[in-house]
């Protein structure tokens, strides 16, 4: 039975990836923080299920920043594959909290690096990078050739971590993948980011649970897909005979206004009677025309997103109805 260490385990990304590699026979390994509540929501579906933990997937307290704790899970858990996806991932509040953003998404990872190289067994490595490295790019769509010109803390410290991956990879042989990812969301999506924020308040709206939404900039712009999608080349990437760097994108841009307008049309509202500017949502920059070129993902792995951007809004839509009007969603 492989087995994977999975950093992030309670996040978006890593609830789908947990799923994918269980399905696919493996032994599943997450890290965990400490935190004040055990409402580990997105895990709560697999973590109560006893056929599943503590028989095929087991959870470890530690943190990245506590390098200690974190060498003693990779030794005990020795895993095949490593999935690196822990970090601040918000990139407006990495202007906020810029140097705990850079420490746990740069350092930590060049960290990880170092510690998986003493490990007997050296496993294979995923690094979450994401399109924040290309910032304001000179050319469109974007792919694993282009310039690295991140904007924000956030895309600088994703740019240090993926220049490390490939930095040893090419220098000490380890198989390290960055996977350059552009947006991709689910109904698992944190609340505060652009999609789930619009979804949730279209269903609320329409429940009689909220009076109005605020946002910052509407004509911004994004590569967006669904997470599912991206997890499954997360996994097909360290399958591959060799080590490489992979964008994952839809290649197709949509505007954060085609977000409201999906939503709203999804739960039968007129979006302009509910949608208002708020300066406290308008970041200090914003990267440009992010949309990424994912061919050599299609060639090498085979790897296409199945869900399209209106499927995402609605499904998206649909299943924060449910929630509001208290059913029970599964995962
Ligand atoms: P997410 O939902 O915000 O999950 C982040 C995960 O990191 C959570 O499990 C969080 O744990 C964990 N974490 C944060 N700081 C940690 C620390 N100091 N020690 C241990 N764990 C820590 O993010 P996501 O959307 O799943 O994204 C996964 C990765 O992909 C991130 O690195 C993100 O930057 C990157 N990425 C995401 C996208 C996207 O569109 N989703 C695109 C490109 C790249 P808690 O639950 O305890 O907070
Ligand atoms: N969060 C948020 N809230 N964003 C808003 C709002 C608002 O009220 N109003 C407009 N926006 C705009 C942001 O300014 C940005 O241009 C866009 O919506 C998307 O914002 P987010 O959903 O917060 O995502 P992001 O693109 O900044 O970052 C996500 O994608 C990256 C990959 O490109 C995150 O998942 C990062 O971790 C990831 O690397």
């Amino acid at each position: 039975m492989p087995r994977a260490l999975i950093t992030g385990i309670t996040g978006q990304d890593g609830s789908y990836l947990t799923e994918l590699l269980l399905k696919n026979g493996y032994e599943v390994h997450g890290v965990v923080r400490r935190t004040s509540s055990l409402d580990r929501s997105r895990l709560h579906h697999l973590y109560s299920d006893e056929s599943v933990y503590g028989k095929n997937l087991f959870l470890h307290y530690a943190d990245l920043d506590d390098t200690t704790t974190m060498r003693r899970v990779l030794v005990s858990a020795a895993p095949d594959e490593v999935y690196h996806l822990a970090g601040q991932s918000h990139v407006g509040l990495s202007f906020e909290i810029a140097e705990s953003t850079c420490k746990m998404t740069g350092m930590a990872t060049l960290r990880m690096l170092e510690m998986i190289q003493d490990l007997e067994k050296v496993p294979r490595f995923f690094h979450a990078s994401s399109s924040e490295i290309f910032g304001k790019p000179d050319t469109l769509p974007q792919n694993e050739q282009t310039p690295f010109r991140p904007v924000n803390p956030y895309g600088a410290a994703k740019a240090f971590a993926t220049n490390m991956v490939s930095i040893y990879r090419n220098t000490f042989g380890l198989f390290a993948v960055n996977g350059i990812m552009f947006n991709h969301e689910s109904p698992r999506r944190g609340e505060n980011f652009v999609t789930r924020k619009i979804c949730r308040a279209a269903a609320a709206i329409k429940a009689g649970r909220q009076k109005e939404l605020l946002l910052g900039d509407t004509t911004a712009k994004r590569d967006w897909g669904h997470a599912r999608d991206y997890v499954r080349g997360m996994w097909l990437s360290l399958q591959h005979a060799t080590a490489e760097d992979y964008v994952f994108a839809t290649g197709k841009l949509n505007s954060v206004q085609d977000v409201v307008e999906i939503a709203f049309a999804t739960m039968e509202l007129d979006w302009s009677k509910y949608v208002a500017q708020d300066q406290r949502f308008m970041r200090p920059a914003e990267p440009q025309k992010l949309v990424g070129d994912p061919k050599k993902a299609s060639r090498l792995l085979n790897w296409t997103p199945e869900t399209s951007f209106r499927e995402l809004i609605e499904e998206m839509t649909q299943i924060e109805f449910k929630r509001v009007s208290g059913q029970v969603v599964s995962g």
